[in-house]
């Protein structure tokens, strides 16, 4: 839908009035009506990078989720002040893994004897807390960009990996990218007792995956791929790795949101492409490349939005802009510094990756 002129032309002013003093990040996700308003768009590694690539920016404006504001006030310097935009944003699969829950598994992990073999590896879809475990307990953090660089490094670094906590990037990555089975994974379910796993499962296992999910793109089904190949003969199939594994198994190209656009963006005229990932970034690029012939459509037939990052809209990006004009700071997202310390090792980890 166009967005409200009145709406636009208050952001614009409340962004000039704050000139290099505010620096806007989206995620690929945000609506049209934002991200129309960010200095850069990236997928959540890029955004990372970029928090940090503006040292003079007194505030980080983060058009996205929780996890990744977090992410860039560890980042990003003292006296550099990170906002959210509505404080709700948050994320189900980060949410699905707490504190409290990794700290009991790494119990369970060491009473089975296999703790000092294990390598955490944490998606960046997780709390600060999980970052900070991650860090603390020599691992590193990864996105959906760099996951296989990631795993590698891990399994370099000893013999199994925690993976933390989407289980079909853990699983998508291993088994279609570095040629493990799908018997070298285990699922670590944290609403039962030992995970569910027995001593024996824990000490075979290479990967055991957190039992969490994205429930986006967890509506994406092999018959939706199915589906769109009887549709549209000669399409290509190009799926996010937060998918199920029998999707991501079923696709022609699996890959992060940058990797989708960079992908769209080198497709010939006259191609076609079913798209399985969030909605507003589809439509984002349907729109877009509709006049050089190229035919996207979303890979299934209900309507997926992520609803938390949709939360982000104009209306609460106006209002941030304006109270951060004002001198108002709002909505601003703190880690705390022992946190911090560690997560920043995490994280800092996933930067050097070769
Ligand atoms: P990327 O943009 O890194 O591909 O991640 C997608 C996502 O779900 C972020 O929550
Ligand atoms: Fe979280 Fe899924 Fe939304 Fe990404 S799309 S922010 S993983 S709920």
């Amino acid at each position: 839908s166009p967005s409200d002129p009145d709406l636009v032309e208050r952001a614009r002013a409340a962004k000039e009035k704050l000139g290099d003093k505010v620096f806007v990040l989206g995620h690929h996700y945000q609506r049209d009506e934002v991200i129309q308003f960010a200095d850069v768009t990236g997928d959540s590694f890029k955004l990372a990078r970029d928090a940090a690539a503006k040292p003079e920016a007194e505030y980080i404006v983060f058009c996205g989720v929780h996890f990744m504001a977090e992410s860039a006030d560890i980042l990003t310097g003292d006296d550099q002040k990170v906002v959210l935009p509505d404080l709700a944003a948050g994320c189900s699969m980060a949410d699905m893994a707490t504190a409290e829950q990794v700290a009991e598994c790494w119990d369970v992990l060491t009473e089975a004897g296999v703790a000092e073999q294990v390598v955490p590896v944490s998606y960046m879809n997780s709390s600060a807390d999980i970052k900070a475990f991650t860090g603390k307990h020599g691992g590193t953090i990864c996105t959906s960009s760099n996951a296989e660089r990631a795993l590698n490094w891990a399994f370099e670094q000893g013999e199994k990996v925690l993976f933390l906590p989407d289980q079909h990037l853990g699983r998508n990555t291993a088994v279609r990218d570095m040629g493990m089975s799908l018997d070298d994974c285990v699922l670590y379910n944290p609403h039962k007792p030992n995970g569910g796993l027995t001593v024996e499962e824990l000490r075979a296992a290479k990967m055991i995956l957190w039992r969490g999910h994205c429930s986006v793109h967890g509506r994406f089904s092999l018959d939706s791929v199915n589906d769109v190949r009887e549709r549209i003969p000669g399409v290509n199939v190009l799926v996010h790795p937060e998918c199920k594994h029998e999707v991501v198994a079923a696709a022609d190209h699996v890959g992060s949101t940058e990797y989708i656009i960079n992908t769209l963006e080198a497709a010939p005229a006259g191609s076609k492409w079913a798209i399985g990932t969030e909605l507003n970034l589809v439509r984002r690029l349907a729109n877009r490349y509709a006049d050089q012939g190229k035919e996207i459509v979303f890979l299934d037939k209900t309507v997926c939005f992520c609803s938390t990052m949709n939360r982000i809209d104009l209306p609460h990006l106006v209002w941030t802009l304006e109270s951060l004009a004002e001198g108002n700071l709002v909505n601003q997202i703190q880690v705390d510094k022992e946190t911090e310390s560690f997560a920043k090792l995490a994280l800092e980890r996933m930067l050097a990756l070769p």
